[in-house]
């Protein structure tokens, strides 16, 4: 078996650091560290980010072999953590066998090239990350369609352009030290060389997206003008969307067609990168489109979320959110928060949201579950448990969007009865002698389309 490339985490933590530990009024259950002082908090706060960038260098298949942290009233303008440090950094990359050092922050580029001219006096061909890069190598790991690879592409040029000198430093040393930087005149050309072939790279990516983009614009918008409902799951990554949308698909939709319509659930972190749009019909509800995306994550690097913008515009443009909160988190709060705030950027401010509590079965006996509060459901996805209750808080929450009615159709109007029992719920039906009574759920412009024809 091939032996995982070895890393060493990076933290600073800033002294004072209000924005560090970002707790606000949310509706979770609870706040994090609730009944500490205000430095437990913050140290609780920092190991969870550091056990994060642990999970997120483990999903990108690489070890980690050691951590280093440092407190500082404020970064290292030219080495995030002070120069002192990063020669304690090389040591410990030594000593350890790490060619990575990972630091849990976004570097500028001058830090970044900094870091990486430095640490190769310790270590040869090291490899510096940032929170960043490593989440840009993951979504390159996972992208498994050409729209999310052309995302990923681009995410990952913008993301190198400003970086390229740090980045020449790195091919120039891993090929023997004789490379482009070698002599300055020429590999200043060399660099002025890759950017522009990087910057006419990236226009040709602009341009593909932007093609398959305009497709998907197609699909939505024939689906919005069959006027179905539209709900979007939501989430911090890993927090169970994918086992919510297969749990719906398994209960809600017809035998015979569930397998392929299940999507990919795995305890892995972005798991999903592409959107999957499922339709559930489930009996005595009314029929509604469901959508599963990619996940969110503190520090999501904002070339991500703008190349991701046409996946995640799905949630932008649907009737309700479905906010999935791993309860059994200890961090769910700040996770709630990322969310919100990625939502706010992506312009989803005024969509209804139900707050999903799922996991609670790690936390509660299963048989006091489900547990619905408000617009808050406590339940459990991977053991079915409160899917019923789910489906009757999206219909009180989408009140107003439907109506519920008798009709009394002539037997020669079978239309209407399919039309009913395509985009309705059909409760009750009665055959008659003039004709068939139907009670029945419908949306409102279906109800306004259907007074002109009964
Ligand atoms: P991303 O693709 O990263 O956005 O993840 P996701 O939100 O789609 O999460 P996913 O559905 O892949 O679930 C992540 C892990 O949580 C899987 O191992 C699931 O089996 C597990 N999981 C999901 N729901 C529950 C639940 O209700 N209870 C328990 N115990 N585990 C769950």
């Amino acid at each position: 078996m091939e032996e995982k490339e070895q890393a060493v985490l990076v933290a600073l933590y800033i002294d004072g650091d209000e924005a560090a530990a970002p707790w606000s009024k949310q509706p979770g259950a609870g706040r994090p560290g609730e009944g500490m002082s205000g430095r437990e908090d913050e140290e609780k706060e920092q190991d969870i980010s550091l056990q994060e960038l642990w999970d997120l260098a483990e999903a990108c298949d690489i070890a980690v072999a050691g951590k280093l942290e440092q407190r500082l009233p404020h970064p290292d303008k030219a080495s995030y953590i002070g120069p002192g440090k990063v020669d304690v950094l090389g040591y410990i990359m030594v000593t350890s066998k790490a060619k990575i050092a990972i630091f849990d922050h976004t570097l500028t580029p001058t830090q970044h090239k900094n870091l990486t001219r430095r640490l190769s006096r310790y270590v040869s061909d090291c490899r510096v990350l940032d929170r960043t890069a490593l989440i840009l190598e993951i979504f390159e790991k996972r992208a498994g369609s050409r729209e999310a690879g052309l995302q990923v592409e681009i995410a990952r040029l913008q993301y190198m352009l400003p970086r390229l000198v740090g980045m020449h430093d790195e091919l120039s040393r891993q090929g023997g030290g004789s490379g482009a930087m070698s002599n300055k005149g020429a590999g200043e050309t060399q660099l002025e060389l890759d950017r522009r072939t990087l910057e006419h790279r990236l226009t040709e990516l602009k341009k593909e997206l932007a093609k398959v983009t305009s497709d998907r614009k197609t699909q939505r918008k024939r689906r919005s003008d069959r006027g179905e409902i539209r709900v979007a799951l939501v989430g911090y990554t890993n927090a169970g969307k994918s086992t919510l949308m297969n749990a719906m698909v398994k209960r809600y939709t017809r035998a015979e067609k569930q397998e392929e319509k299940l999507v990919l659930q795995k305890d892995m972190l972005f798991a999903t990168l592409d959107t999957t749009v499922r339709r559930i019909r489930p009996d005595g509800y009314l029929p509604f489109l469901l959508s599963d995306t990619v996940g969110f994550i503190s520090g999501l690097p904002h070339q991500l979320v703008e190349a991701f913008r046409s996946t995640l515009e799905e949630a932008a443009e649907s009737d309700l959110l479905l906010h999935v909160v791993d309860f059994s988190d200890f961090n769910r709060t700040r996770q709630i928060e990322v969310t919100e705030r990625t939502l706010k950027e992506l312009g989803c401010t005024d969509i209804p949201v139900i707050y999903i509590y799922n996991k609670a079965d790690l936390c509660t006996d299963p048989a006091a579950l489900p547990i619905v509060r408000g617009d808050r459901i406590f339940m459990s996805a991977e053991n079915g448990i409160g899917l019923e209750e789910l489906l009757r808080l999206m219909e009180k929450k989408l009140a107003g969007r439907f109506v519920e009615k008798e009709f009394l159709l002539p037997y020669s109007r079978g239309d209407l009865v399919s039309f009913l029992n395509e985009r309705g719920a059909v409760l009750k039906t009665e055959y008659l002698e003039e004709g068939v009574r139907i009670l029945a759920k419908i949306k409102t412009e279906d109800y306004g389309r259907l007074r002109y024809e009964v």
